[in-house]
């Protein structure tokens, strides 16, 4: 066990996919061999923007069983749901009034997701970053898994940090670093290799999702655009060459192989080779975690159950962490 404690959140959104398996999912699982693993349902952040309240319970529960079913041990790992854990919400209150306009005005994700009707966007959008803040320092994280786009909330989480350090006390918190996923191969659209897989695209044929079935997998993969060269014997010649290079990106983070590997295991192959080979590798993953979601979902008394046990045991850490912040700011409390 080393030292540190790792905290990361995920959004319940329905229609998981392979990116968000290979992307994060995958890497969390391998986190718990050797480090203290808090993983969270940020369904708080998921309603920054408008939630169907049936959809949203539904998509806690996809979540919830697809990390389960894909190796997040609740016997290990602490699971839960954000909502279920009141401090998140108490601490976050707190950095609003720490955090700086001029600080969230800088974050992409605010003006990204709020577009052009700016006027229109929630409060909790725009506060989005201090929640997030309050999750990862409500534990006292230090590492923080995320992809390249939570980078600045991650900095911003940083600098709330070190501003409540310098105003209430020396070390209260730690500074949290980042893990960028080392699987670096962002996992593109299997129709078109320079925009992301996203849950959004209007054709299902661009992303392969973990409830898809293995026949499904299979015709995704031969229907995937590429190109008619044979794969190169080096990584650079792909570099042109995007869709070819995300079908070699995903059989290698499937294999837990680097690219490198890959060309050098296909090089002078065709598509018709590799695509089957990658089309086995993908099921052989999928399969078993859509199985085993299919069967966690079919119990959801047992899987709250779960979710309600990681979040006492979530609250046993974050409930002092929380008690000690107000003290120190002066707040009067009850002693017990
Ligand atoms: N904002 C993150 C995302 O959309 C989810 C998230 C919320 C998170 N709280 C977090 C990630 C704390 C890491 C740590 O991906």
């Amino acid at each position: 066990m080393l030292d540190g404690r790792v905290f990361s959140g995920v959004q319940p959104t329905g229609n998981l996919h392979l990116g968000n398996y290979l992307g994060a999912i995958k890497n969390w699982v391998g986190l718990q061999k050797d480090h203290e693993t808090i993983y969270c349902i940020v369904d708080l952040h998921a309603i920054t923007v408008p939630q169907e309240p049936t959809s949203l319970s539904t998509a806690t529960h996809e979540v919830a069983a697809c990390l389960i079913a894909s190796g997040i041990d609740v016997n290990n790992s602490i699971l839960f749901n954000q909502s279920q854990v009141p401090q998140h919400a108490e601490l976050a209150w707190l950095f609003n009034c720490v955090a700086r306009l001029g600080w969230l005005n800088r974050m992409t994700q605010f003006k990204e997701k709020a577009g052009k009707n700016r006027e229109n966007a929630t409060v909790g959008l725009y506060a989005y970053p201090t929640l997030m803040a309050a999750d990862i320092l409500a534990y006292k994280a230090t590492y923080v898994p995320v992809g390249e786009d939570q980078k600045q909330h991650l900095e911003l989480t940083r600098d709330i940090a070190i501003a409540f350090n310098s105003m209430f006390g020396e070390n209260f918190f730690p500074i949290p670093d980042p893990i960028i996923q080392k699987t670096a191969a962002r996992i593109m659209s299997l129709r078109d290799g320079t925009s992301k897989m996203s849950k959004s695209s209007a054709s299902d044929f661009t992303r392969i999702n973990l409830n898809d079935d293995d026949d499904l997998i299979a015709q995704k993969i031969k229907k995937a655009k590429t190109d008619s060269e044979p794969l190169p014997d080096n990584v650079r010649e792909l570099e042109e060459r995007p869709e070819a290079r995300n079908l070699v990106g995903i059989y290698a983070a499937l294999t837990n192989q680097t690219e490198g590997d890959v060309v050098s295991e296909f090089s002078g192959e065709g598509f018709g080779k590799f695509k089957p080979m990658l089309a086995e590798c993908l099921i052989n993953t999928i399969s078993p975690i859509r199985n085993e979601m299919n069967i966690i979902l079919s119990d959801t008394v047992e899987l709250d159950r779960f979710l309600a046990e990681g979040s006492k045991r979530a609250q046993s850490i974050a409930e002092p962490v929380l008690a000690a912040c107000k003290s120190v700011m002066g707040f009067v409390q009850s002693s017990n």
